[in-house]
């Protein structure tokens, strides 16, 4: 909902369907009025939301221009003081969050005894973290950092990418997986998607593979597996590393395997929205004992010895830089919320499996397309529940459903604009519109719908009829 605040009958105008509503017109307009606060009504609020950030930028540049007495700024000066003394944008609260986390006692009790223990960065809790969280998903060594993003610009280093290199990954995902490429010097190329699975599809993948290629980076999209095994067939016999972005999949399995035991490297995020979260962090997990020596070096300036080892009782506090590293380190203020969470992360994933079961079998009447089944030996981390909005099937956009489930409370979520369009990358790499049709259609019509363990199942239904409403 949408809320102007006035002091005198507004001059200013507001178009809502279309019509210009101006002067004293724009209260009676207004589906609730009282004293100087005016509520809209639903069907005015992106309308409504134009006109305040039009008034918002007049105020701006009036305040700009407020002691050069220049004549140009007078109007939106006058705009701006006598007729709209204040502009707010005030949306009621979302009765249903898109994605809470799910925190608990142990979590925070865990946060007061490091408190109180007086050691709060890197050391003993982050230690235990990294082992039961290598324990939990099979794998010989983990690293923990401070996001998925540092785990992935390390596992790239670590891979020895560098300028001249090629790396291949899906357009289907957040900036920081090619962003991750740029940052090494290397060359991000993009692929198209499976359209069943809406992950980087590996016949595309092959397609995409030049004689620069040195990696690629699969995504287990919204916390389905990629198919590991056909990205291993095309990435071993021409010795490319394979690191994978688990950003949305701790807790997904592939053919039996937990993701973080297969491939060279697997990069997880446990920022705030994630299944397990630390409110930042990630992790990276391999079976090279050497690699994962140098990434923990490179994770903490270059430094021979870490905090922890030089200051511990018996530590020598002396160090050696060995390398110009970076300041990716977690701390154990964030490893004590993440020992906690991986403590009933089974039980988590039990939840999202069970709100991903409801929303199935509650949407399988709307005109609506989801990802096609699981095959046998895999399991879905159900990170994102994404479903698409088709609109010659469903009779309107991604965009209008998202609106309609913002006015009846409901937060969503689009996973993701495709990156290969974004500013930044079509300007470097001349990227346009077409050059990967699949991604670009889903990316035109998913819509991510709230999921995680903290939402009630009063929450869901709320969700459940909401969507049914929308559709209606
Ligand atoms: C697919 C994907 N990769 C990487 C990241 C980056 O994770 P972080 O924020 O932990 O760096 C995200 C974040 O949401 C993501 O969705």
């Amino acid at each position: 909902m949408v809320w102007l605040q006035m002091n005198a009958p507004a001059k200013a105008g507001l178009t809502c369907r279309g019509a210009q509503v101006r002067g004293p017109d724009v209260r009676d307009h207004l589906g609730r009025f009282s004293g100087q606060r005016c509520r809209l009504a639903d069907t005015c609020v992106t309308e409504a939301a134009a006109f305040v950030r039009e008034i918002a930028q007049k105020q701006a540049i009036s305040r700009a221009h407020a002691n050069c007495g220049c004549a140009g700024s007078g109007v939106a000066a006058r705009e701006g003081r006598e007729t709209i003394a204040c502009v707010t944008e005030a949306p009621a609260p979302f009765t249903v969050p898109f994605a809470p986390p799910d925190l608990g006692a142990a979590e925070s009790d865990e946060v007061q005894r490091t408190l109180a223990s007086g050691w709060l960065t890197t050391g003993p809790r982050v230690r235990r973290f990294e082992q039961e969280f290598a324990a939990y998903v099979g794998a010989p060594h983990a690293l923990a950092v401070n996001s998925c993003s540092a785990a992935l610009h390390l596992s790239l280093l670590a891979a020895g990418i560098g300028p001249g290199d090629e790396v291949v990954t899906t357009p289907l995902t957040f900036c920081a997986t090619a962003n991750m490429v740029v940052h090494c010097g290397a060359t991000p190329i993009f692929a198209d998607i499976d359209r069943a699975t809406w992950n980087l599809d590996p016949a595309a993948t092959e397609a995409a593979l030049t004689a620069r290629t040195r990696a690629i980076i699969p995504v287990h999209y919204g916390g389905r597996a990629a198919d590991m095994g056909r990205f291993a067939a095309i990435a071993r016999p021409r010795g490319l590393t394979l690191i994978q972005d688990a950003a949305h999949a701790i807790g997904a399995v592939y053919e039996g395997q937990r993701i973080g035991a297969i491939g060279d490297f697997t990069c997880f995020s446990f920022h705030a929205t994630k299944n397990l979260t630390t409110g930042e962090g990630g992790m990276v997990t391999t079976s090279d004992a050497a690699a994962v020596q140098r990434m923990r070096m490179a994770s903490l300036h270059g430094l021979d010895r870490d905090a922890w080892a030089r200051y511990a009782p018996g530590g020598r506090t002396d160090y050696q830089v060995q390398m110009a590293g970076f300041k990716y380190n977690m701390m154990d203020l964030q490893a004590a919320i993440g020992l906690h969470q991986l403590a009933r992360l089974d039980d988590i994933l039990a939840r999202r499996t069970a709100i991903a079961a409801r929303y199935d079998a509650a949407f399988s009447s709307l005109p609506l397309r989801r990802s096609a089944a699981l095959d046998a030996g895999m399991v879905h981390a159900h990170h994102l529940y994404p479903v698409c909005v088709d609109r010659t099937i469903a009779g309107m956009t991604r965009d209008e459903l998202q609106q309609r489930l913002r006015a009846l409370g409901i937060c969503t979520s689009v996973h993701f604009p495709v990156l290969h369009l974004q500013p930044f990358y079509r300007s470097r790499y001349g990227f346009t519109p077409g050059m990967f049709p699949v991604a670009e259609a889903v990316a035109d019509q998913i819509l991510s719908l709230p999921i995680s363990p903290a939402l009630t199942d009063d929450a869901i239904d709320r969700v459940i009829e909401a969507m049914h409403e929308c559709f209606r």
